[in-house]
């Protein structure tokens, strides 16, 4: 029998019992072209030569026998699991007599490792940290993101009944559970990945999943200076106003670099101030000390436990933060993010998913009637221009390239309407380059914001020419490249 095969008995069900041999034979039907996980087309790393692959090959079929039932004991971590079958296999491996080398023997024993308990063939992919993102559309169809480019991996599983099982083994390390009744769900890898995986029959060709890595190294100010996010006057302006603790939301569509921009904000936070955010799933990577990270968390398998951003928001309160960052507000959270701004938890920082200053406005407004307090228009919009001092508009521009397109100061109600005053707009008419991408970068409209005086108050100071129009390009920094 393949080890494939075995793969696919020992973990497609439950618990791996010895009754598999009934199934087997069906499964044993004329293997699929290249079926099996470790005829999956070589990667870089696999192993070369024949005899190597034999070996890897009887290795891993030694190991289903020694320790198949081992794998579906649910008692078992995942790292006494893969101790103990590291044991096993250096002990088949010596049992061949076949001389490896150090470097040939650690490698073999990672690739049996991967398909047996990792991830299989998307083991290596994330592994790999050129790659961004793993989307699986079917079982013999894996696209990935690499340096920004998609590209088919050339990896694949050997059946759909392999992919559901590594779609499995994700769900449930984070207590969740994929089936017919629900068969939607996002998850999260341990290093923070977050995946999500659709399954038949919502998912028509078979199941696909996408996996959107952790990028390990943040970007930074300066990286964003570099792609013409923004220019370095806005910079100093926002590291200013962070320093100033005014209450700032990021505003943009998805995939705009809102959470990004959320990160490059808050590391202008000083480090003596204790900061907590508050997030779907763990994305922002904090470097000050003093942080306690929060969570949301969904509810169980019996629609238990729930613990939901509003929860946690409030729950902050009696943390004694001096900084709230709430990844992102997407319903009834805002009501009492809003309200924490107002009674003095000053230069807290969110996003929220809009496509204008005006829209953020507008788009807070609907969420905080989520909160259903049945609060009056009014008194919404009151709360929300006491509360937010600056919206940020992040957008991915025409060219791809993701942009500040306002930096806006809320001034406070005329009438019904909430005032809003752009201190940066985007210069469309500085036109594109020969590659359609857009040379101009947000500039100054000359308006000083009225946040300056509280600067004044608090020992803040910013060159008086960021405000100039056009911003001055060319002054020594030690944020630019
Ligand atoms: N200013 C930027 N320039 C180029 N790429 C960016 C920028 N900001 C974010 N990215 C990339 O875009 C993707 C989405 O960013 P993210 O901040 O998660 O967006 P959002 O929170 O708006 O959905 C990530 O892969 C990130 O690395
Ligand atoms: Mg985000």
């Amino acid at each position: 029998m393949k080890l494939s095969q075995r793969v696919e008995l020992a973990e497609g069900r439950p618990i791996a019992a010895p009754a598999a041999t009934a199934s087997a034979v069906d499964l044993a039907e004329p293997a699929p072209a290249a079926a099996g996980l470790l005829s999956t087309p070589a990667a870089p790393a696999a192993l070369a030569s024949d005899a190597l692959s034999g070996l890897k090959q009887r290795a891993a079929e030694a190991l289903f026998e020694r320790m198949g039932a081992r794998f579906g004991d649910s008692g078992a971590t995942e790292e006494e699991l893969r101790a103990a079958a590291r044991d096993e296999l250096t002990h088949v491996i010596d049992g061949e007599r076949v001389p490896l080398s150090g470097p040939e023997r650690s490698r073999l024993l990672r690739e049996i490792e991967d398909d047996v308990l990792g991830y299989g063939p998307l083991q290596r992919l994330l592994d790999d940290d050129d790659v961004t993102e793993i989307m699986v559309n079917r079982h013999d169809q894996i696209y990935i993101e690499r340096k920004g480019r998609l590209q088919l991996s050339g990896l694949r599983f050997s059946s759909e009944a392999q992919l559901r099982t590594v779609i499995e083994r994700i769900v449930s390390r984070v207590g969740r559970r994929i089936d017919e009744s629900s068969p939607l769900v996002d998850a999260r890898l341990a290093d923070g990945s977050r995946v999500n995986a659709v399954i038949p029959p919502l998912a028509v060709g078979g199941s696909s999943l996408t996996i959107r890595k952790f990028g390990k190294v943040p970007l930074t100010v300066r990286d964003l200076i570099g792609f013409g996010t923004l220019t370095l006057e806005m910079a100093e302006l926002l590291q200013a106003c962070v320093k100033a603790k005014l209450n700032i939301i990021v505003s943009g569509g998805t995939g705009t670099g809102k959470t990004t921009l959320l990160n490059v904000l808050s590391a202008f936070i000083p480090d003596n101030e204790r900061i907590v955010t508050i997030e779907d799933a763990v994305e922002l990577q904090i470097q000050q000390e003093h942080v306690v990270r929060l969570e949301s968390r969904p509810p169980n398998t019996e629609g238990k436990g729930e613990v939901t951003i509003r929860d946690l928001v409030r729950n902050s309160l009696r943390m004694r933060p001096d900084r709230i960052v709430v990844g992102e507000v997407r319903s009834g959270e805002s009501l009492d993010m809003l309200q924490a701004m107002n009674t003095g938890h000053d230069g807290s920082l969110s996003t929220v998913h809009s496509n204008s200053p005006r829209d953020a406005i507008a788009r807070l407004e609907t969420l905080v009637l989520m909160a259903g307090m049945d609060l009056p228009l009014r008194a919404i919009r009151e709360q929300i221009a006491s509360a937010v001092n600056l919206i940020v508009q992040i957008s991915r521009l025409r060219d791809g390239t993701r942009r500040i397109t306002h930096i806006t100061e809320v001034q406070g109600m005329e009438g019904d309407v909430v005032t809003l005053q752009d201190a940066f707009v985007f210069d469309y008419g500085a036109g594109v380059d020969a590659n359609g991408r857009f040379l101009g970068s947000a500039v100054a409209t000359g308006v000083r914001p009225r946040f300056l005086e509280r600067f004044e108050d608090l020992g803040i100071h910013v060159r008086p020419g960021i405000f100039q129009t056009p911003a001055s390009a060319h002054q020594e920094h030690p944020w630019k490249q």
